[in-house]
């Protein structure tokens, strides 16, 4: 079961309440690819699939630019901007992976599936990776090509999520100590950052998804928070 947080003694440690509605959100997400393994229809997979990854591409990207790049000369500081670049390289991949659809678990295999082709010297097909991916569907069936792809597209998303989970974890760790020490004027700043998207249509996209995944204790803390954002100068930073 998730903790329950119940003080923010800082404002940088609203990261608690932000990283567990991505960790809720990414457990759902999780569970709807274990799903999808039995096969059957991925809509509601892909949207909290994208809702995750837009949330999880614009957190990174505010850490970079608002909390982690005026930690210089920190090497915890470069180790999270790094962990970022990773769990978007990964993101994209499993982004990647399901625009090919249902056939794309025979990407990985179709080096096995080369070398058979050739002792059986149908060479002429293995020039074309989709012709030797319909020589297999033909050869395990439709529908073993399609477990195939759920069974691999269910374990890129468990591997985006542990990636995920240890990142919180070092952030947690290693980088708020250091917000906390060295940035205490920035830190309100910071956070409204993460929580409010002046630029979108909807400003408030991420900070009421937060919330809805959080107790009615920890919203008051949340909300408790957003009201001393008038504390931030609105000029700049
Ligand atoms: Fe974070």
């Amino acid at each position: 079961m998730e903790e329950v947080i119940t003080t923010i003694e800082s404002p940088i440690d609203v990261m608690y309440l932000l990283h567990k509605a991505f960790r809720a959100q990414s457990e759902r997400v999780e569970k709807l690819a274990a799903q999808g393994e039995a096969g059957g229809d991925l809509t509601e997979f892909k949207a909290a699939f994208e809702f995750w990854i837009k949330q999880l591409l614009y957190h990174a990207t505010v850490e970079d630019k608002h909390m982690t790049a005026p930690l210089t000369g920190s090497q915890a500081a470069r180790d999270n901007e790094a962990e970022h670049a990773e769990l978007v390289v990964h993101g994209t991949g499993v982004v990647d992976f399901l625009a090919k659809g249902d056939t794309a678990g025979l990407s990985d295999n179709v080096k096995a599936a080369m070398a058979a082709l050739e002792q059986e010297q149908h060479q002429e097909l293995v020039a074309k990776a989709q012709e030797v991916e319909e020589v297999l569907k033909r050869a395990i069936g439709e529908e073993k090509v399609v477990a195939r792809t759920r069974r691999n597209l269910y374990r890129r998303v468990m591997a985006l999520r542990v990636l995920e989970f240890d990142h919180f974890e070092n952030e947690e760790a290693f980088v708020l100590p250091l917000v906390r020490e060295s940035m205490p004027l920035q830190e309100l700043s910071v956070v409204k950052h993460l929580l409010l998207d002046p630029e979108a249509s909807d400003p408030r996209w991420i900070i009421d998804w937060v919330a809805s995944e959080l107790t009615p204790q920890e919203r008051q803390l949340l909300a408790a928070l957003e009201g001393r954002f008038e504390e931030v100068a609105t000029a700049g930073d």
